[in-house]
Protein backbone atom coordinates (compact mmCIF):
# COMPACT_ATOMS: atom_id res chain seq x y z
CA UNK A 1 0.00 0.00 0.00
CA UNK A 2 1.15 3.39 -0.52
CA UNK A 3 0.49 5.43 2.58
CA UNK A 4 0.74 8.84 3.92
CA UNK A 5 0.50 10.72 7.44
CA UNK A 6 -3.03 10.46 8.95
CA UNK A 7 -2.52 14.58 9.27
CA UNK A 8 -1.35 14.85 5.50
CA UNK A 9 -3.51 17.67 3.77
CA UNK A 10 -5.65 16.23 0.98
CA UNK A 11 -7.85 18.16 -1.50
CA UNK A 12 -7.67 20.35 -4.18
CA UNK A 13 -7.70 23.78 -5.85
CA UNK A 14 -9.20 26.31 -7.78
CA UNK A 15 -8.92 30.59 -7.69
CA UNK A 16 -11.29 33.07 -7.63
CA UNK A 17 -11.85 33.85 -11.52
CA UNK A 18 -12.33 30.55 -12.53
CA UNK A 19 -15.07 29.46 -10.23
CA UNK A 20 -16.93 32.37 -8.23
CA UNK A 21 -18.88 33.68 -11.04
CA UNK A 22 -20.87 37.19 -10.48
CA UNK A 23 -17.68 38.55 -12.31
CA UNK A 24 -18.94 42.19 -12.24
CA UNK A 25 -21.49 42.06 -9.68
CA UNK A 26 -21.78 42.62 -6.29
CA UNK A 27 -19.46 45.36 -6.72
CA UNK A 28 -16.75 43.62 -8.06
CA UNK A 29 -14.34 45.74 -10.04
CA UNK A 30 -13.16 44.32 -13.68
CA UNK A 31 -10.42 42.36 -13.53
CA UNK A 32 -7.95 41.37 -17.03
CA UNK A 33 -10.02 38.68 -17.92
CA UNK A 34 -12.92 40.49 -18.02
CA UNK A 35 -11.60 43.27 -19.84
CA UNK A 36 -9.85 40.91 -21.85
CA UNK A 37 -12.62 38.74 -22.85
CA UNK A 38 -15.14 41.99 -23.37
CA UNK A 39 -12.21 43.01 -26.00
CA UNK A 40 -11.31 39.91 -27.85
CA UNK A 41 -13.60 37.00 -26.84
CA UNK A 42 -12.58 35.17 -29.95
CA UNK A 43 -9.36 33.91 -28.32
CA UNK A 44 -11.34 32.25 -25.59
CA UNK A 45 -12.20 28.32 -26.51
CA UNK A 46 -15.91 28.60 -27.99
CA UNK A 47 -15.95 32.53 -27.39
CA UNK A 48 -16.94 31.14 -23.37
CA UNK A 49 -15.65 33.73 -21.03
CA UNK A 50 -15.04 34.24 -17.13
CA UNK A 51 -18.69 35.03 -15.99
CA UNK A 52 -19.33 31.40 -17.07
CA UNK A 53 -17.94 29.60 -14.02
CA UNK A 54 -19.30 26.92 -11.54
CA UNK A 55 -21.00 29.49 -9.51
CA UNK A 56 -19.20 29.36 -6.42
CA UNK A 57 -19.60 32.67 -5.23
CA UNK A 58 -24.02 31.63 -5.21
CA UNK A 59 -23.18 27.90 -4.56
CA UNK A 60 -20.17 27.96 -1.74
CA UNK A 61 -22.12 26.12 1.00
CA UNK A 62 -23.44 22.99 -1.21
CA UNK A 63 -20.07 22.67 -3.19
CA UNK A 64 -18.41 22.90 0.31
CA UNK A 65 -20.99 20.25 0.79
CA UNK A 66 -19.50 17.97 -2.45
CA UNK A 67 -15.99 19.18 -0.61
CA UNK A 68 -17.14 16.96 2.39
CA UNK A 69 -18.70 14.01 -0.13
CA UNK A 70 -15.06 13.43 -1.94
CA UNK A 71 -12.85 13.21 1.23
CA UNK A 72 -11.45 17.04 1.18
CA UNK A 73 -9.74 17.91 4.23
CA UNK A 74 -8.04 21.03 2.71
CA UNK A 75 -8.95 23.42 -0.14
CA UNK A 76 -7.30 26.36 -1.44
CA UNK A 77 -8.65 29.42 -3.56
CA UNK A 78 -7.86 32.27 -3.97
CA UNK A 79 -9.62 36.43 -3.10
CA UNK A 80 -9.81 38.00 -6.06
CA UNK A 81 -7.98 41.43 -5.71
CA UNK A 82 -10.57 43.23 -7.60
CA UNK A 83 -13.72 42.02 -5.90
CA UNK A 84 -12.50 43.01 -2.49
CA UNK A 85 -10.68 46.34 -3.67
CA UNK A 86 -12.84 47.15 -7.19
CA UNK A 87 -10.35 49.95 -8.35
CA UNK A 88 -7.40 47.76 -6.92
CA UNK A 89 -6.95 50.22 -3.82
CA UNK A 90 -8.95 52.05 -1.40
CA UNK A 91 -12.18 51.56 -0.09
CA UNK A 92 -12.90 47.59 0.83
CA UNK A 93 -16.44 46.36 -0.89
CA UNK A 94 -18.00 45.06 2.04
CA UNK A 95 -19.73 42.32 0.26
CA UNK A 96 -16.69 40.73 -0.87
CA UNK A 97 -15.85 41.11 3.00
CA UNK A 98 -19.03 38.90 3.88
CA UNK A 99 -18.48 36.22 0.85
CA UNK A 100 -15.21 35.45 1.71
CA UNK A 101 -15.38 35.75 5.56
CA UNK A 102 -18.47 33.23 5.19
CA UNK A 103 -16.50 31.19 3.02
CA UNK A 104 -13.82 30.42 5.44
CA UNK A 105 -16.15 29.90 8.44
CA UNK A 106 -18.04 27.51 6.25
CA UNK A 107 -15.02 25.29 5.56
CA UNK A 108 -13.89 25.30 8.88
CA UNK A 109 -16.73 24.55 9.94
CA UNK A 110 -16.62 21.81 7.98
CA UNK A 111 -13.46 20.46 9.13
CA UNK A 112 -11.96 21.61 5.96
CA UNK A 113 -8.87 23.60 6.65
CA UNK A 114 -8.60 26.70 3.99
CA UNK A 115 -5.71 27.19 1.93
CA UNK A 116 -5.73 31.02 0.34
CA UNK A 117 -4.18 32.69 -1.87
CA UNK A 118 -3.72 36.14 -3.12
CA UNK A 119 -3.23 36.39 -6.60
CA UNK A 120 -4.06 33.86 -9.48
CA UNK A 121 -3.21 35.90 -12.82
CA UNK A 122 -5.79 38.62 -11.99
CA UNK A 123 -4.58 41.93 -11.89
CA UNK A 124 -7.33 44.68 -11.13
CA UNK A 125 -8.10 46.52 -14.38
CA UNK A 126 -7.92 49.50 -12.51
CA UNK A 127 -4.18 48.64 -11.45
CA UNK A 128 -3.48 47.17 -15.20
CA UNK A 129 -3.99 50.57 -16.49
CA UNK A 130 -1.66 52.75 -14.80
CA UNK A 131 0.82 49.53 -15.45
CA UNK A 132 0.58 46.41 -13.61
CA UNK A 133 3.20 44.91 -12.16
CA UNK A 134 5.65 46.91 -14.22
CA UNK A 135 5.16 49.44 -12.01
CA UNK A 136 6.23 49.91 -8.32
CA UNK A 137 3.47 51.74 -6.76
CA UNK A 138 1.55 48.16 -7.79
CA UNK A 139 3.90 46.39 -5.54
CA UNK A 140 2.86 48.87 -2.63
CA UNK A 141 -1.18 48.44 -3.43
CA UNK A 142 -0.61 44.46 -3.20
CA UNK A 143 1.46 45.05 0.34
CA UNK A 144 -2.07 47.00 1.64
CA UNK A 145 -4.71 44.49 -0.54
CA UNK A 146 -2.34 41.87 1.36
CA UNK A 147 -2.20 43.09 4.80
CA UNK A 148 -6.04 44.19 4.73
CA UNK A 149 -6.79 40.07 3.79
CA UNK A 150 -4.78 39.00 6.74
CA UNK A 151 -6.29 41.37 9.37
CA UNK A 152 -10.00 40.50 7.92
CA UNK A 153 -9.31 36.57 7.55
CA UNK A 154 -6.37 36.04 9.55
CA UNK A 155 -8.53 34.65 12.52
CA UNK A 156 -9.70 31.89 10.29
CA UNK A 157 -7.06 31.34 7.43
CA UNK A 158 -3.66 30.04 9.02
CA UNK A 159 -2.63 28.76 5.29
CA UNK A 160 -1.75 31.42 2.82
CA UNK A 161 -0.28 32.04 -0.26
CA UNK A 162 1.13 35.25 -1.84
CA UNK A 163 1.42 34.47 -5.46
CA UNK A 164 0.25 31.60 -7.70
CA UNK A 165 2.42 30.52 -10.65
CA UNK A 166 4.24 34.22 -11.04
CA UNK A 167 6.68 32.88 -13.63
CA UNK A 168 3.31 32.75 -15.93
CA UNK A 169 2.05 36.25 -15.79
CA UNK A 170 5.87 37.03 -16.52
CA UNK A 171 6.16 34.71 -19.60
CA UNK A 172 2.08 34.41 -21.07
CA UNK A 173 1.84 38.51 -20.45
CA UNK A 174 5.04 39.63 -21.03
CA UNK A 175 7.06 37.50 -23.32
CA UNK A 176 4.74 35.10 -25.45
CA UNK A 177 1.43 37.41 -25.76
CA UNK A 178 -0.80 34.30 -24.39
CA UNK A 179 -2.20 36.05 -21.50
CA UNK A 180 -3.12 39.97 -21.24
CA UNK A 181 -1.72 42.55 -21.74
CA UNK A 182 0.02 40.13 -24.76
CA UNK A 183 3.60 41.71 -24.53
CA UNK A 184 6.54 40.50 -25.83
CA UNK A 185 9.11 42.97 -24.28
CA UNK A 186 11.71 41.18 -22.39
CA UNK A 187 12.79 44.10 -20.01
CA UNK A 188 9.53 44.64 -18.92
CA UNK A 189 8.93 40.58 -18.27
CA UNK A 190 11.96 41.23 -15.60
CA UNK A 191 10.99 44.41 -14.35
CA UNK A 192 7.51 42.51 -14.26
CA UNK A 193 9.07 39.42 -12.46
CA UNK A 194 11.17 41.46 -9.86
CA UNK A 195 7.97 43.05 -8.73
CA UNK A 196 6.15 40.10 -8.17
CA UNK A 197 9.28 38.65 -5.92
CA UNK A 198 9.13 41.81 -3.68
CA UNK A 199 5.59 42.12 -3.73
CA UNK A 200 5.76 38.69 -2.07
CA UNK A 201 8.40 39.56 0.04
CA UNK A 202 6.53 42.68 1.45
CA UNK A 203 3.50 40.18 1.89
CA UNK A 204 5.29 37.71 3.90
CA UNK A 205 6.89 41.42 6.30
CA UNK A 206 3.54 42.10 6.83
CA UNK A 207 1.76 38.71 7.34
CA UNK A 208 4.72 37.82 10.32
CA UNK A 209 4.38 41.13 11.52
CA UNK A 210 0.78 40.65 12.49
CA UNK A 211 1.96 37.15 14.37
CA UNK A 212 -1.58 35.83 13.44
CA UNK A 213 0.18 32.11 14.35
CA UNK A 214 -0.12 31.18 10.95
CA UNK A 215 2.13 30.31 7.61
CA UNK A 216 3.11 31.82 4.42
CA UNK A 217 4.18 30.78 1.44
CA UNK A 218 4.11 30.96 -2.35
CA UNK A 219 3.16 28.82 -5.08
CA UNK A 220 5.59 27.29 -8.02
CA UNK A 221 4.87 25.50 -11.11
CA UNK A 222 7.72 23.61 -11.01
CA UNK A 223 8.72 21.83 -14.51
CA UNK A 224 11.75 20.07 -13.87
CA UNK A 225 14.39 20.54 -17.06
CA UNK A 226 15.92 17.23 -18.03
CA UNK A 227 18.49 17.30 -20.97
CA UNK A 228 18.11 15.14 -23.74
CA UNK A 229 21.48 13.80 -22.79
CA UNK A 230 24.76 13.93 -20.43
CA UNK A 231 26.29 15.78 -23.33
CA UNK A 232 27.44 18.47 -21.52
CA UNK A 233 25.76 21.05 -24.20
CA UNK A 234 22.49 19.24 -23.02
CA UNK A 235 23.26 19.31 -19.45
CA UNK A 236 24.11 23.55 -19.58
CA UNK A 237 20.87 23.68 -21.65
CA UNK A 238 18.73 22.04 -18.87
CA UNK A 239 20.56 23.93 -16.38
CA UNK A 240 20.07 26.82 -17.79
CA UNK A 241 15.84 26.36 -18.56
CA UNK A 242 16.18 25.96 -15.15
CA UNK A 243 17.21 29.16 -14.11
CA UNK A 244 14.36 31.29 -15.55
CA UNK A 245 11.35 28.63 -15.42
CA UNK A 246 11.92 27.73 -11.87
CA UNK A 247 15.09 29.32 -10.05
CA UNK A 248 13.54 32.93 -10.91
CA UNK A 249 11.06 32.21 -8.05
CA UNK A 250 11.80 29.25 -5.89
CA UNK A 251 15.39 31.14 -4.74
CA UNK A 252 14.56 34.39 -4.14
CA UNK A 253 11.24 32.62 -2.58
CA UNK A 254 13.03 30.35 -0.08
CA UNK A 255 16.71 31.43 -0.19
CA UNK A 256 15.97 35.30 -0.24
CA UNK A 257 18.32 35.36 -3.37
CA UNK A 258 18.89 34.60 -7.07
CA UNK A 259 21.26 32.96 -8.43
CA UNK A 260 24.24 34.55 -9.66
CA UNK A 261 24.54 32.80 -13.10
CA UNK A 262 20.55 34.44 -13.64
CA UNK A 263 21.74 37.48 -12.52
CA UNK A 264 24.71 37.13 -14.88
CA UNK A 265 22.50 36.22 -18.24
CA UNK A 266 20.15 39.14 -17.53
CA UNK A 267 22.94 41.62 -17.29
CA UNK A 268 24.31 40.15 -20.52
CA UNK A 269 21.40 41.00 -22.39
CA UNK A 270 20.91 44.06 -20.63
CA UNK A 271 17.70 43.19 -18.91
CA UNK A 272 18.51 44.15 -15.36
CA UNK A 273 15.32 45.94 -13.94
CA UNK A 274 15.02 48.72 -12.08
CA UNK A 275 15.50 48.18 -8.33
CA UNK A 276 16.53 49.52 -4.67
CA UNK A 277 18.82 48.14 -2.31
CA UNK A 278 15.78 48.59 0.26
CA UNK A 279 14.01 46.38 -1.64
CA UNK A 280 16.59 43.71 -2.11
CA UNK A 281 16.81 43.81 1.62
CA UNK A 282 13.00 43.05 1.42
CA UNK A 283 13.41 40.03 -0.61
CA UNK A 284 16.20 38.29 0.91
CA UNK A 285 14.72 39.39 4.90
CA UNK A 286 11.33 37.81 4.15
CA UNK A 287 11.45 34.30 2.84
CA UNK A 288 8.51 31.83 2.53
CA UNK A 289 7.38 29.66 5.20
CA UNK A 290 6.87 26.89 3.66
CA UNK A 291 6.25 26.27 -0.44
CA UNK A 292 3.39 25.69 -2.51
CA UNK A 293 4.13 23.27 -6.13
CA UNK A 294 1.97 23.07 -8.77
CA UNK A 295 3.16 20.14 -10.90
CA UNK A 296 2.16 18.90 -14.50
CA UNK A 297 4.51 18.39 -16.75
CA UNK A 298 7.85 18.41 -16.86
CA UNK A 299 10.94 20.33 -19.60
CA UNK A 300 12.85 18.24 -22.11
CA UNK A 301 15.22 20.41 -23.41
CA UNK A 302 18.87 20.28 -25.25
CA UNK A 303 21.67 22.69 -26.79
CA UNK A 304 20.40 24.84 -29.78
CA UNK A 305 20.67 23.36 -32.65
CA UNK A 306 20.86 26.84 -35.05
CA UNK A 307 22.25 30.25 -33.59
CA UNK A 308 19.73 32.88 -32.31
CA UNK A 309 19.79 35.96 -33.63
CA UNK A 310 21.15 38.19 -31.54
CA UNK A 311 18.54 41.32 -32.55
CA UNK A 312 15.29 39.21 -32.22
CA UNK A 313 13.78 40.41 -28.59
CA UNK A 314 15.36 38.01 -25.68
CA UNK A 315 13.44 34.70 -24.90
CA UNK A 316 15.16 32.35 -22.36
CA UNK A 317 15.00 30.01 -25.74
CA UNK A 318 17.82 31.65 -26.24
CA UNK A 319 19.80 29.08 -24.67
CA UNK A 320 17.84 26.17 -25.34
CA UNK A 321 15.72 24.24 -27.54
CA UNK A 322 12.83 22.39 -26.46
CA UNK A 323 13.30 18.88 -26.92
CA UNK A 324 10.74 16.19 -27.73
CA UNK A 325 11.45 12.91 -25.92
CA UNK A 326 10.62 10.21 -28.62
CA UNK A 327 8.30 7.70 -26.69
CA UNK A 328 7.04 10.05 -24.29
CA UNK A 329 3.43 9.95 -22.29
CA UNK A 330 1.23 12.59 -23.00
CA UNK A 331 -2.15 13.95 -22.21
CA UNK A 332 -2.79 14.30 -25.69
CA UNK A 333 -6.41 16.93 -25.02
CA UNK A 334 -3.93 19.65 -23.09
CA UNK A 335 -0.62 18.62 -25.12
CA UNK A 336 1.70 18.10 -21.89
CA UNK A 337 3.90 15.08 -21.54
CA UNK A 338 2.82 12.71 -18.18
CA UNK A 339 5.80 12.11 -15.84
CA UNK A 340 4.82 11.10 -12.97
CA UNK A 341 8.83 10.61 -12.15
CA UNK A 342 9.22 14.32 -12.06
CA UNK A 343 7.16 14.98 -8.86
CA UNK A 344 10.29 12.82 -7.32
CA UNK A 345 12.91 14.93 -8.36
CA UNK A 346 11.20 18.02 -6.83
CA UNK A 347 11.04 16.34 -3.62
CA UNK A 348 14.79 15.27 -4.37
CA UNK A 349 15.52 18.92 -5.34
CA UNK A 350 13.79 20.44 -2.23
CA UNK A 351 15.11 18.45 0.34
CA UNK A 352 18.80 18.42 -1.09
CA UNK A 353 18.92 22.43 -1.96
CA UNK A 354 16.56 24.35 -0.53
CA UNK A 355 16.57 23.22 2.84
CA UNK A 356 14.15 20.65 2.88
CA UNK A 357 11.45 23.26 3.54
CA UNK A 358 7.91 22.30 4.45
CA UNK A 359 6.13 22.06 1.23
CA UNK A 360 3.02 20.70 -0.45
CA UNK A 361 1.83 19.94 -4.10
CA UNK A 362 -0.88 22.22 -4.47
CA UNK A 363 -1.71 21.20 -8.34
CA UNK A 364 -1.60 18.57 -10.15
CA UNK A 365 -3.83 17.17 -12.52
CA UNK A 366 -5.37 16.02 -16.17
CA UNK A 367 -7.50 18.58 -18.49
CA UNK A 368 -9.73 15.68 -20.47
CA UNK A 369 -11.98 16.43 -23.50
CA UNK A 370 -14.76 15.47 -24.29
CA UNK A 371 -15.29 13.39 -21.08
CA UNK A 372 -19.25 12.53 -21.71
CA UNK A 373 -17.51 9.68 -23.69
CA UNK A 374 -17.11 7.86 -20.43
CA UNK A 375 -20.30 7.97 -19.10
CA UNK A 376 -21.67 4.70 -17.59
CA UNK A 377 -25.28 4.53 -15.71
CA UNK A 378 -24.98 8.43 -15.33
CA UNK A 379 -22.03 9.10 -14.11
CA UNK A 380 -18.31 9.66 -15.63
CA UNK A 381 -16.02 7.08 -15.24
CA UNK A 382 -12.74 8.84 -15.22
CA UNK A 383 -10.08 5.81 -14.68
CA UNK A 384 -7.85 7.41 -16.36
CA UNK A 385 -7.91 10.11 -14.06
CA UNK A 386 -7.44 7.74 -10.66
CA UNK A 387 -4.26 5.88 -12.41
CA UNK A 388 -2.52 9.66 -12.96
CA UNK A 389 -3.26 10.72 -9.61
CA UNK A 390 -2.21 7.07 -8.00
CA UNK A 391 1.28 7.11 -10.36
CA UNK A 392 2.10 10.57 -8.96
CA UNK A 393 0.96 9.56 -5.50
CA UNK A 394 3.28 6.79 -6.10
CA UNK A 395 6.06 9.23 -6.50
CA UNK A 396 5.42 11.40 -3.77
CA UNK A 397 5.38 8.76 -1.28
CA UNK A 398 8.85 7.77 -2.40
CA UNK A 399 10.19 11.35 -2.10
CA UNK A 400 8.53 11.63 1.41
CA UNK A 401 9.68 8.05 2.92
CA UNK A 402 13.80 9.42 1.87
CA UNK A 403 13.05 12.65 3.62
CA UNK A 404 11.96 14.90 1.78
CA UNK A 405 8.90 17.58 4.15
CA UNK A 406 5.72 17.45 2.26
CA UNK A 407 2.61 17.97 4.02
CA UNK A 408 0.36 17.66 1.06
CA UNK A 409 -1.16 17.14 -2.18
CA UNK A 410 -3.89 19.45 -3.67
CA UNK A 411 -4.95 18.15 -7.18
CA UNK A 412 -6.59 20.64 -10.20
CA UNK A 413 -9.46 20.76 -9.78
CA UNK A 414 -12.56 19.49 -7.53
CA UNK A 415 -15.21 21.19 -9.85
CA UNK A 416 -14.92 20.95 -13.96
CA UNK A 417 -14.04 25.08 -14.36
CA UNK A 418 -13.12 27.53 -16.99
CA UNK A 419 -9.79 26.91 -17.84
CA UNK A 420 -8.47 30.48 -19.38
CA UNK A 421 -8.30 30.64 -22.48
CA UNK A 422 -9.51 26.71 -22.99
CA UNK A 423 -12.37 27.48 -21.49
CA UNK A 424 -14.45 24.31 -21.10
CA UNK A 425 -12.56 22.41 -23.56
CA UNK A 426 -10.81 20.11 -20.87
CA UNK A 427 -12.29 19.03 -17.94
CA UNK A 428 -10.08 18.53 -14.53
CA UNK A 429 -12.42 18.22 -12.01
CA UNK A 430 -13.49 15.34 -9.77
CA UNK A 431 -16.92 16.75 -10.07
CA UNK A 432 -18.77 17.17 -13.65
CA UNK A 433 -20.42 20.23 -14.03
CA UNK A 434 -22.97 20.84 -16.66
CA UNK A 435 -22.62 24.43 -17.20
CA UNK A 436 -26.39 25.35 -18.66
CA UNK A 437 -27.83 23.82 -15.76
CA UNK A 438 -25.19 24.44 -13.14
CA UNK A 439 -26.21 20.23 -11.92
CA UNK A 440 -23.17 18.84 -10.70
CA UNK A 441 -22.42 15.06 -10.35
CA UNK A 442 -19.54 13.16 -9.05
CA UNK A 443 -17.68 11.34 -11.09
CA UNK A 444 -15.68 8.17 -10.09
CA UNK A 445 -12.66 9.77 -9.29
CA UNK A 446 -14.26 12.16 -6.53
CA UNK A 447 -15.22 8.52 -4.94
CA UNK A 448 -11.75 6.97 -5.27
CA UNK A 449 -10.43 10.49 -3.76
CA UNK A 450 -12.79 10.02 -0.49
CA UNK A 451 -11.46 6.19 -0.13
CA UNK A 452 -7.92 7.62 -0.43
CA UNK A 453 -8.08 10.02 2.25
CA UNK A 454 -10.25 7.96 4.46
CA UNK A 455 -7.44 5.27 4.16
CA UNK A 456 -4.93 7.59 4.19
CA UNK A 457 -3.42 6.09 0.99
CA UNK A 458 -4.46 3.42 -1.20
C1 LIG B 1 -2.34 25.95 -13.52
C2 LIG B 1 -3.15 27.10 -13.01
O1 LIG B 1 -1.33 26.48 -14.31
O2 LIG B 1 -2.91 25.02 -14.37
C3 LIG B 1 -4.66 26.89 -13.12
O3 LIG B 1 -2.81 27.48 -11.72
C4 LIG B 1 -4.98 26.21 -14.44
O4 LIG B 1 -5.28 28.13 -12.99
C5 LIG B 1 -4.30 24.83 -14.44
O5 LIG B 1 -6.34 26.13 -14.71
C6 LIG B 1 -4.57 23.97 -15.66
O6 LIG B 1 -4.21 24.63 -16.82
P1 LIG B 1 -5.27 24.94 -17.97
O7 LIG B 1 -4.61 25.93 -18.86
O8 LIG B 1 -5.54 23.65 -18.65
O9 LIG B 1 -6.47 25.50 -17.28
Amino acid sequence: MVTFANDFFFGSATSSTQSEGAHTAEEKGQDIWDLWYEEEPFKFHDEIGPKDTSTFYKNYKSDIQLLKETGHNSFRTSISWSRLFPKGFGEVNQKAVTFYTSVFRELTANNITPFVNLFHFDMPVALQKIGGWENREVVEYYRVYAKTCFCLFGDVVKHWFTFNEPIVHVECGYLQGYHYPCKTDPKAAVQVAYHTALASALAIREYHQLKQGGKIGIVLNLTPAYPRSEHCADVKAARIAELFANKSFLDPSVKGTYDPELIELIRKHDLMPIYSSDDIAVIANNKVDFLGVNYYQPVRVCAKANMPNNEAPFMPTYYFDYYEMPGRKMNPYRGWEIYPRGIYDIAMNIRDNYGNIEWMITENGMGVENEERFRKDGRIEDDYRIEFYKDHLTWLAKGIAEGSNCIGYHVWTFIDCWSWLNAYKNRYGFVELDLKSQKRIIKKSGYWFKELTQNHGF
